[in-house]
């Protein structure tokens, strides 16, 4: 209204009048305006020159008497926004290369600035204790810079934040006392610092808190009970730290929860039986804990589950049934425990199950046939228990077996034809059984296959040429089993093989000198056959050798010189059929002498 009026045209009473009320009406905007600019400035210069020189818009124009506009607003400069008054409510400078400390920053200076969002830049120091002028501030975001020191108590003054993310600094310290007069909090994320202390139980009080994300620090002490009144949260992830004593069994009133992650703690006790009523939760992990007692049955109540990890705890008893009503199950991992018990045939309801964990368990029984119905299985690792019987006929039906162990168990009888026809093997590990079968004819050709190992079985039958047309393979292992005829001269042929081991079998014939064509070959273990004749010198090209075991066969005394060539030699162990020591030298001096250390 005051810039219509022409000021020359007005009698001088008016005039003067009116001077007054311009001066009297700009100020208080313009004054305001100007503070927030100066303190802007002020922190600017604080930057490291390339950061400064990344801000060319933050400066004042110079004075120009044509120019009508104020010209001290920072409302247009990059990242900063202002409420129609024109004062400062947003600071947005996300991933911005800022390179400095908050130190110039002048809190004071901003008395309606509602958010910052500072993520993802380069700044250091202390978050200043001054933070808390900011009295309307909503949404603090200063994650991912490389924040230092405590976060200061004074924080918990800031009673209007809804968000407060300080995530990937390195600020140690413990969580503020206070924390719990911020009630308006729905997103609290602290992860990847180095916080440590307990966990405030006013922390209980957020009742808005839908997110809030602790892990990985290093927070210790017991898991206040008072977490259970946040009857808004939607994720806890408290995981990645050092929280000792039980679960609290007021988290079964986390109505709304969908993931809860409290893996990698020192957690024991029972699971409460509480959690059973969290029928919400889709991701439900508390392995790598102390945690001890039976599974609750009430788990199988949690019908939207897709992640279950319980690994690596002391959890005691049987695998309740109920588990197999989690048909939504994708990923169910419950090794490293002493569960006992069978595995209940209900497991064969889990139609999307990809990942199954149950290895170093007690479980015996024979593994059930319906888990060949798994059609989606990507992962199936059963070893180290008592499993007893036969494999399940269907496995990898429907093709994406990858990984699959069943090693140290009593398993009997052969090879489902359908794991022979699986060609999305990747790893495979059936050793420490007695399975049996003409291991030429029961194994296939694996375009992915890394790693077999089919050792300490009774296998028979010869070694298979198919082995070579396995492009991936690199590790192979038929040990302590009843293999026959002579080690085929192509063997390995078209592998990157770097571990060969046919010990302990019933191999004849002479070392084939193609073994020289496995160039990649690290350890080659052949000891306890009846290989005849002398060490082919071919062997000598073997440049990667490190482990080379000829012991316990009737292998001729003489050593060729040129296994003198290898470079890696790190055990060479031969016993020739006189008993005759010899000596002889490596390349790099090491004498050495056989037979060996036998
Ligand atoms: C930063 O810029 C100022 C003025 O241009 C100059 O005096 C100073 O040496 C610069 N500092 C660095 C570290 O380049
Ligand atoms: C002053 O304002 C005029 C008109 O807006 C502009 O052409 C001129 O470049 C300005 N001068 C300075 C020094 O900003
Ligand atoms: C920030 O600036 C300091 C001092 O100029 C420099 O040592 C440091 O490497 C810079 N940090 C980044 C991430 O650019
Ligand atoms: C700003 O914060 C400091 C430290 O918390 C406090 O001493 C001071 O009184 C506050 N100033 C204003 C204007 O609120
Ligand atoms: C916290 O970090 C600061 C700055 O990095 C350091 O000076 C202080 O010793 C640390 N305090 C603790 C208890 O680790
Ligand atoms: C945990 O946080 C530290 C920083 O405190 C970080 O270096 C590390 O990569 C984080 N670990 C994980 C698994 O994210
Ligand atoms: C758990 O406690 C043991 C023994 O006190 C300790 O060695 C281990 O590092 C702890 N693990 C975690 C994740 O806190
Ligand atoms: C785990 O719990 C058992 C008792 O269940 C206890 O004897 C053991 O010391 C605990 N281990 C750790 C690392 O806390
Ligand atoms: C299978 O095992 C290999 C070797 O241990 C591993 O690299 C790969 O990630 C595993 N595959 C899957 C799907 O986890
Ligand atoms: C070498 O092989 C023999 C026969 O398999 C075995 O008894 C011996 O332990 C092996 N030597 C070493 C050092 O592993
Ligand atoms: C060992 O080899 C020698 C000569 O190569 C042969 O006469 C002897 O029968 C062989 N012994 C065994 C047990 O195969």
């Amino acid at each position: 209204m005051a810039k219509k009026i022409n000021l020359k045209n007005l009698p001088s009473p008016v005039f003067f009048v009116l001077f007054f009320n311009i001066f009297a009406f700009l100020p208080s905007v313009a004054s305001a305006s100007t503070d927030e600019a100066n303190a802007l400035l002020k922190w600017k210069a604080s930057f490291t020159n390339q950061t400064q020189s990344q801000l060319p818009s933050w400066t004042l124009l110079s004075d120009n008497a044509t120019n009508s506009k104020p010209s001290t607003s920072p409302c247009t400069w990059f990242g900063i926004s202002c409420n129609s008054a024109g004062s400062v409510v947003k600071i947005k400078m996300t991933g911005f290369d800022l390179n400095g400390t908050l130190h110039e920053f002048s809190f004071s200076s901003f008395p309606n600035l509602a958010k910052i969002d500072l993520a993802m830049n380069s700044l250091s120091g202390n978050i200043p204790s001054q933070i808390a002028n900011l009295s309307k501030l909503t949404y603090l975001d200063l994650s991912s810079n490389q924040f230092s020191g405590e976060i200061p108590p004074e924080i918990c003054h800031l009673t209007n934040l809804q968000f407060l993310h300080l995530v990937k600094n390195q600020l140690n310290g413990s969580i503020p006392n206070d924390i719990g007069r911020l009630r308006y909090l729905q997103d609290l994320a602290l992860y990847n610092n180095r916080l440590h202390g307990q966990i405030p139980a006013s922390l209980g009080k957020l009742s808005n808190l839908a997110y809030l994300y602790l892990y990985n620090n290093s927070l210790s002490g017991f898991i206040p009970p008072e977490l259970g009144n946040l009857n808004n949260l939607l994720e806890l992830y408290i995981d990645t730290n050092t929280f000792t004593g039980p679960i609290p069994s007021t988290f079964g009133n986390l109505k709304k929860l969908t993931t809860l992650f409290a893996f990698h703690n020192n957690l024991s006790g029972p699971i409460p039986l509480e959690i059973g009523n969290l029928k919400s939760l889709s991701s439900l992990s508390f392995s790598e804990n102390n945690l001890s007692g039976p599974i609750p049955a009430s788990l199988g109540g949690l019908r939207s589950l897709t992640l279950l990890h319980l690994y690596q705890n002391q959890l005691s008893g049987p695998i309740p049934n109920e588990l197999g009503n989690l048909i939504s199950l994708t990923d169910l991992e419950l090794s490293d425990n002493q569960l006992s018990g069978s595995v209940p045939a209900s497991f064969g309801n889990f139609v999307d199950l990809e990942f199954l964990y149950l290895r170093k368990n007690k479980l015996s029984g024979s593994i059930p046939p319906e888990l060949g119905n798994l059609e989606k299985l990507i992962e199936m690792h059963v070893g180290v228990n008592q499993f007893t019987g036969y494999l399940p006929q269907n496995l990898c039906r429907g093709g994406s077996l990858q990984n699959f162990t069943v090693n140290s168990n009593h398993l009997i009888g052969s090879i489902p034809r359908s794991l022979k026809k699986c060609r999305s093997l990747v790893r495979f590990r059936l050793n420490g059984n007695q399975l049996t079968g003409n291991i030429a004819e029961d194994f296939g050709v694996y375009p992915n296959l890394k790693f077999i190992d089919l050792s300490y079985n009774k296998f028979h039958g010869e070694i298979s040429s198919n082995w070579g047309r396995c492009p991936k393979l690199v590790d192979l292992r038929i040990a302590g089993n009843k293999i026959s005829g002579r080690i085929p001269p192509g063997i390995g042929i078209g592998t990157q093989l770097q571990a060969l081991d046919l010990s302990s079998n019933n191999l004849v014939g002479e070392i084939p000198k193609e073994l020289e064509k496995l160039t990649s070959i690290i350890k080659l273990l052949l000891g306890d056959n009846q290989l005849f004749g002398g060490i082919p010198p071919e062997i000598g090209a073997l440049t990667n050798l490190e482990v080379l075991n000829l012991s316990r066969n009737n292998l001729s005394e003489s050593i060729p010189e040129s296994l003198g060539n290898f470079m890696k030699l790190l055990l060479f162990e031969f016993e020739s059929t006189t008993n005759s020591a010899k000596k002889f030298q490596l390349s790099w001096g090491i004498w050495i002498i056989c037979p060996s250390w036998i």
